[in-house]
């Protein structure tokens, strides 16, 4: 199993050069170009992580029209909204893709709530990041131990943590390439592709809840808060990340 917890080594030159070709492959292209070429570059070895978010169910909505070679997956960690299930049902059967769903280990789980309670998130942030890491961590490289990359719903706007993102990288945790086709997407533009195109979304988004995670953890922003706010709102911003992201990114720069 892969561990996730350490700081990756740089990957060798030849993944650079590998990474270099890739992003003047992809450079200019609009976002279903995008994930034409993943299919064409990876088919089946690549897939979206969805969260259910209005960003994951607009990429899975450009899969389906564009590029439904590659796969899709969830993390469920246990703790998910019960909107969560209902939109997984509804978009599996509107577009016909299956959504493999990823558990946590459950002797671990159970291990760590005998230890530190149900609700040891609320205690420390060392605790909340070992939630994540059991309920999270271990199931994503559970599931990308067989893709070649990933894709995501990342978006610059979103965090002051996300700024330095590129539309490829090398996620060298899991030693494979990460696709963040909206990266360069606001808000807005999300919402007017979800109108157009009448894109199934999470029924929370409509109840101030634009950012949507597990269900303990999230709660409704208020006017004029940022799209994270309501995510793990006791911890300060820069602590705001389940370690998903936060490492790459940061390993392979354009300019390095
Ligand atoms: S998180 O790291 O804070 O949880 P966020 O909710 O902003 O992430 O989502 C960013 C991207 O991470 C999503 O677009 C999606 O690609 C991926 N992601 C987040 N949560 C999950 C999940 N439960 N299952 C699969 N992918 C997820
Ligand atoms: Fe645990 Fe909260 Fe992280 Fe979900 S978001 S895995 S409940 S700490």
């Amino acid at each position: 199993m892969t561990d996730t917890t350490h700081q990756p080594t740089p990957p060798p030159i030849e993944i650079i050069e590998q990474l270099t070709a890739y992003r003047a492959q992809i450079d200019g292209l609009s976002t279903g170009d995008t994930l034409r070429w993943a299919a064409r570059t990876f088919g089946k070895n690549a897939a979206l992580a969805t969260s259910l978010g209005a960003e994951d169910q607009v990429l899975t909505d450009l899969i389906a029209r564009v590029a439904p070679q590659l796969g899709v997956f969830t993390l469920d960690t246990g703790r998910l909204f019960p909107e969560s299930y209902d939109l997984i049902a509804e978009t599996t059967k509107l577009y016909g893709l299956p959504i493999d769903i990823y558990f946590p280990e459950a002797s671990a789980v159970e291990t760590l709530v005998r230890e530190h309670g149900v609700n040891l998130f609320r205690d420390s942030v060392e605790l909340r990041k070992a939630c994540c890491r059991i309920r999270k961590l271990e199931p994503l490289a559970r599931a990308l131990s067989t893709k070649a990359a990933w894709i995501t719903g990342l978006r610059h706007e979103q965090s002051p943590t996300r700024t330095d993102f590129e539309v490829i990288e090398f996620d060298a945790v899991h030693g494979i390439y990460k696709i963040n086709p909206l990266l360069a997407w606001s808000e807005s533009d999300v919402w007017d592709y979800v109108s157009k195109h009448g894109v199934p979304t999470h029924a929370l988004h409509t109840q101030n809840y634009p950012s949507i995670g597990c269900a303990c953890c999230t709660r409704a922003v208020e006017p004029g808060e940022d799209v994270r706010a309501g995510r793990w709102w006791w911890e300060t911003p820069d602590q705001k990340e389940c370690g998903l992201h936060v490492v790459d990114g940061k390993l392979v720069r354009r300019s390095d």
